[in-house]
């Protein structure tokens, strides 16, 4: 069970522990749609040097109106399966907050389910900046949370204004930069505001964002390359993936 790649590479290695963006949670979003899915998924987080995973699921107006409840019962079982199948690895409930109509009646209602530490994970429109983000992000803040934007370098309207990273970032908003994107997935624009931050010194978190065994793919072959590992001997210093807890 699980041999699914054809060669292992001892050396393919993350240097932290913690994946802090992943839709491996089954049946509750478009990543993972059954437990075996998920099961496939861990597995590649392990090869990759991952104990823990932060299953950060949708939460959308509309296409994805998860809750707390909805979350836990989908880590439950897979927690289950896990404990079944004997894998080292942990996985926690959590999601990904696209900062729309839904996100503003769950947060008012207090309905938010933040990753270990009170961290949060929140994501913009890819269409437009949200007018009152800089005072959003201060409101959560002030509620004790730490929040945590979802690959900044993929929202396109920031790619000719990057002041605003920086105004965000001073403001004490951390990045988490996809791997996927490092990876080229996601196009050269995307590639290069990653590289951007990563020059600039803005990238705090890395994740995976994976939602399928084809991104766990195209993050293995990454991990990889010569300028992965060129990569991350820059990015280790600054890098707090693990501070998630
Ligand atoms: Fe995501």
């Amino acid at each position: 069970m699980f041999n699914f790649f054809h060669k292992k590479k001892a050396d393919v290695k993350l240097f932290y522990t913690t994946d802090v963006h992943s839709h491996i949670l089954p049946g509750i979003d478009h990543g993972s749609q059954s437990v075996e899915q998920s099961l496939e998924m861990l597995e590649a987080e392990m090869q990759m040097g991952i104990s823990r995973v932060m299953g950060t699921s949708h939460v959308t107006a509309e296409t994805f109106e998860n809750t707390p409840a909805t979350i836990k019962a989908s880590c439950a079982i897979l927690r289950e399966a896990i404990a079944e199948n004997g894998l080292n690895v942990s996985i926690e409930p959590s999601a990904e907050y696209r900062i729309d109509e839904y996100w503003d009646k769950e947060y008012a209602a207090g309905h938010i389910l933040p990753l270990p530490g009170n961290w949060l994970l929140m994501e913009n429109s890819f269409q437009q900046e949200l007018l009152e983000l800089d005072q959003l992000m201060f409101d959560v803040q002030c509620k004790g949370y730490r929040p945590i934007l979802a690959h900044p370098e993929r929202y396109s309207y920031y790619h000719y204004r990057r002041n605003r990273y920086e105004t965000l970032h001073n403001a004490g908003v951390k990045f988490q930069v996809n791997l996927l994107s490092l990876a080229g997935y996601f196009g050269h624009h995307a590639k290069d505001a990653a590289m951007w931050l990563i020059d600039n010194n803005m990238v705090d978190m890395l994740g995976s964002d994976m939602h399928n065994m084809d991104h766990a793919r195209v993050i293995m072959d990454y991990l990889d390359s010569k300028e992965w590992a060129k990569l991350a001997k820059r990015l280790e210093p600054r890098i707090i993936n693990d501070e998630v807890r």
